[in-house]
């Protein structure tokens, strides 16, 4: 009998592009292999994001393709998991019949048990309960990914935020954070498996342990920053508002944690950041980059911006590009605002009107990109240490270098990704194992990366 096969398509943040791997994971265990395509999967799973509209609709859409090859081969099982799940529930079948499985935000865990009791169970099968089960934090089993240099470790769930726009509250349930102990085991073992970098994740690491009473963030922070093997130390993501004094020290303290923090805005206006229920000012705001800088002068701070969030006037959205160019950011994400179910901000008059948030949208990205840009160019000259993260797929297209040679990748520690090559053509290409620390010499900054030459094969005395 041949193997059965799955497919998951995942769309949004890290935390989902995380859930994706443990269920992988988890498939690998039942003996499934995976499909070489998604037509060909005998478990289709469609990990999805409702946190604006435009996510949920990608969801809706791939999921109206996958009816089409569900009424060719009915023994395909289809599952809907993450957000959209939750958020829809029973109703999904209103707009997807053919879904066999609604998996919901806390629920992936019981995959094992819910493919279990699917074929004798009327479709679509619902779960969305939001109580913790016991394992909701349980590492992912070892071995299925050997050789990853780079993974998630979820730290919390949830968040008791309520920003007024945002829809995570309501999907991801009530802020919940794992007790250190479980997190600095699953480091260890991870370590020990030869993964050289961790990115800790949680809608607010900030508050992490708050509510439970466990360590500080920055507590947690150091104790992982003691783990043997380990490089690199990322995380995201923080609310300015909870940002602690002795969190912004680590970043002077911790040698393994990476100069880098995303730090989302979302707006440069007071008005609007009251109306978002931010619970921080732009004042606030600027005084913790400045604090931060002060931490650690490499500092790499990336955020997110709305723009058109109801009411948001043409003065509203000159303070949010004057926050921009004041504080330099490295990059940020933006977006237009979009209603959500069940969020405050749906029930806000004065409503933007979709063509000016476009076009706010454009003044942003633009904004940013000349920044972007000139941070980039900034860097070149520099030495950087660059955690190798394996071969570039192609040669950076339009550099003089373009060669046949292999070309190398690999991360700065402010984030900034990194083509390289060796500077010696007879270099042998294997000589360098992804998971090293090495120096690169940047030589040139190209639009969303920058390319440079292998300098040394370690990195010592490089911050
Ligand atoms: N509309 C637009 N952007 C949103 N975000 C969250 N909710 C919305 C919404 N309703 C953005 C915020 C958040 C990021 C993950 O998505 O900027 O930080
Ligand atoms: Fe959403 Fe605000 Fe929580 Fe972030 S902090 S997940 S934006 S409610």
């Amino acid at each position: 009998m041949h193997p059965k096969s799955y497919y998951i398509h995942t769309i949004g943040c890290q935390m989902n592009v995380s859930d994706s791997g443990r269920a992988a994971l988890s498939l690998t265990a039942l003996g499934y292999v995976p499909a070489p395509a998604i037509e060909q999967a005998d478990l289709v799973i469609v990990n999805t994001c409702s946190v604006r509209a435009k996510a949920e609709q990608k969801a809706f859409s791939l999921l109206g393709q996958l009816a089409a090859v569900k009424a060719r081969r009915p023994e395909m099982v289809v599952a809907v998991a993450g957000c959209v799940a939750q958020q829809e529930g029973e109703r999904i079948r209103k707009r997807a019949p053919h879904v066999d499985l609604v998996i919901g935000t806390r629920a992936i865990h019981r995959l094992e048990a819910l493919l279990r009791r699917l074929p004798l169970h009327p479709r679509p099968l619902v779960d969305i309960a939001m109580n913790n089960p016991p394992d909701a934090f349980a590492a992912a089993p070892p071995g299925g990914d050997a050789g990853a240099i780079s993974r998630f470790v979820t730290i919390m769930r949830g968040c008791d935020n309520f920003c007024a726009y945002c829809v995570v509250p309501s999907v991801r349930g009530p802020e919940t954070s794992r007790p250190p102990e479980a997190i600095l085991n699953e480091i260890h073992g991870l370590a020990a498996a030869g993964v050289r970098e961790v990115t800790l994740l949680g809608q607010n690491v900030n508050s992490y342990g708050v509510k439970e009473g466990n360590c500080s963030f920055a507590q947690l922070l150091e104790q992982v920053n003691a783990i043997e093997g380990l490089a690199r130390i990322r995380f995201t993501t923080s609310h300015p508002k909870d940002l602690t004094p002795e969190l912004i020290d680590s970043f002077a303290r911790l040698e393994k944690l990476c100069p880098h923090i995303h730090l989302p805005v979302q707006s440069g206006s007071n008005r609007i950041l009251a109306r978002m229920n931010r619970r921080y000012t732009r004042e606030h705001y600027l005084d913790n980059v400045a604090k931060l800088r002060n931490s650690c002068g490499q500092i790499a701070i990336t955020s997110d911006i709305i723009v058109g969030f109801p009411g948001e006037t043409g003065t509203d959205f000159e303070a949010t590009l004057d926050l921009m160019r004041q504080v330099q950011f490295d990059s940020v994400f933006a977006f237009t605002y979009s209603d959500r179910p069940n969020t405050p901000a749906r029930d806000l008059s004065e409503k933007i009107p979709e063509r000016e948030k476009r076009e706010r949208l454009q003044v942003v990205l633009a904004l940013q990109e000349s920044v972007t840009g000139a941070k980039n160019q900034a860097l070149v000259g520099s030495v950087q240490a660059v955690l190798t993260e394996g071969f570039s797929k192609r040669p950076a297209a339009g550099t003089a270098q373009q060669s046949s040679r292999k070309q190398w990748t690999g991360r700065t520690p402010g984030n900034k990704i990194v083509h390289f090559l060796s500077a010696d053509p007879s270099a042998d290409a294997d000589s360098i194992q992804p998971g090293r620390l090495v120096s690169v010499r940047i030589e040139r900054a190209l639009a969303h990366s920058l390319w440079g030459c292998l300098e040394r094969s370690d990195a010592s005395g490089l911050p």
